[in-house]
């Protein structure tokens, strides 16, 4: 007898962390993102970065003629904004930011953390004490990459030290600011976020759901594996897993999908960075489904993020099916091309609808 198919229906999600990069590569990604997600907060690490809010407002002209040029419906993807913080943002330019009601988030880039991040910030309480107390008083949140760049501290322990380091003092000076530790990664993020005081939350990424640093290293170095923050050990998967199908309204989607092309991650210093917009519902679905937990999806992928940015629920609905997919090899990526995490593996999930 063949088995009844299964759907899974739920309020069309956000992607509350994405880098849609710009130009051709743009134009190359957008509509996967626009395929599953009806909103996603848009990561200001271009070169030169989104420093103030007209360099946004252009951004996103730019993001919407893409999604134009891809034949994506008007309407049907919002473009959600941000800013990068660096050691001079001033507090006039939060006021804008927040007055224009396109720029939902300023994002703090630990000055040599990651991709793109030269500009950032050398010294959070030290220099940003403006912009940080401006953005505390319009509620303009803080998204965060929690990861100190001292090159003392072991690449693993860098989010743990980063709460120490950082969190502790920032939320001290300012307890009413609204943060969001982005791809959190570890147990230690996991029991901060739980227990800290005030509006604190996390977006976790798919691949730091379903993968731990094994994956990195199965059968040689596997550079499409490679992100930063870096994936960790099991018991930190599992934590994870544990916050993000727990019900807690704290911990919420955000892909972190990074497209870099083939020839630039397949080399001997590979960028950092996995893309997974093309399955990202899959991915996510595949590892609630791991525990059990489908149930808790759509609070995770369409209802907590929301929730914490002060903004509506959306209308539609996303449709999963309980169905064999295999993820493709190669895919076109401006004049080159980019492999999705976990090429030619099978899921168990594909989106229909
Ligand atoms: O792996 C990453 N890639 N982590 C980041 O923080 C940045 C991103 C990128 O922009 O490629
Ligand atoms: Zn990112």
């Amino acid at each position: 007898m063949q088995a009844a198919t299964e759907n899974l229906s739920i309020i069309r999600p956000d992607d509350w962390h994405l880098h849609l990069r710009d130009g051709e590569v743009l134009a190359s990604v957008v509509g996967h993102t626009a395929q599953q997600f009806a909103r996603a907060i848009i990561m200001p690490n271009l070169r030169p970065p989104v420093v103030t809010t007209a360099l946004a407002l252009a951004y996103r002209e730019r993001i919407m003629a893409a999604l134009d040029k891809a034949g994506v419906e008007p309407g049907r993807f919002t473009p959600l904004m941000t800013l990068y913080l660096t050691d001079n943002t001033s507090a006039d330019e939060v006021v804008r930011a927040s007055e224009s009601g396109m720029v939902h988030g300023i994002k703090l880039y630990p000055a040599g953390a990651t991709t793109n991040s030269d500009a950032g910030v050398t010294d959070l309480l030290g220099r940003c004490a403006k912009a940080l107390a401006a953005m505390q008083r319009v509620g303009m949140p803080l998204l965060v990459h929690g990861e100190v760049t001292d090159p003392a501290i072991d690449l693993f322990d860098r989010e743990a030290v980063f709460i120490e380091r950082v969190m502790l003092p920032l939320r001290n000076a300012y307890p009413e600011l609204k943060v969001v530790f982005e791809h959190l990664t570890t147990q230690d993020g996991v029991q901060y976020v739980q227990q800290a005081e005030g509006p604190v939350a996390a977006t976790i990424t798919a691949h730091h759901l379903l993968y731990n640093r094994n994956a990195l290293f199965q059968g040689g170095v596997r550079p499409h594996w490679y992100c930063l923050p870096v994936l960790k050990r099991e018991k930190h998967r599992l934590a994870l897993l544990e916050a993000a199908t727990g019900g807690s309204g704290r911990f919420f989607l955000g892909t972190d999908s990074a497209p870099h092309s083939k020839g630039l991650k397949e080399n001997a210093c590979g960028c950092a960075g996995c893309y997974t917009a093309l399955h990202a519902m899959e991915l996510y679905a595949s590892a609630f489904d791991s525990v059990g937990k489908l149930d808790q999806l759509e609070a995770f992928a369409s209802l907590n993020g929301p929730a914490f940015y002060g903004l509506p629920v959306n209308q539609d609905r996303l449709v999963l099916q309980r169905t064999d997919y295999v993820i493709p090899q190669e895919l076109p990526l401006a004049d080159s091309t980019v492999v999705p995490l976990a090429a030619g593996e099978s899921l168990g999930w594909k989106v229909i609808a």
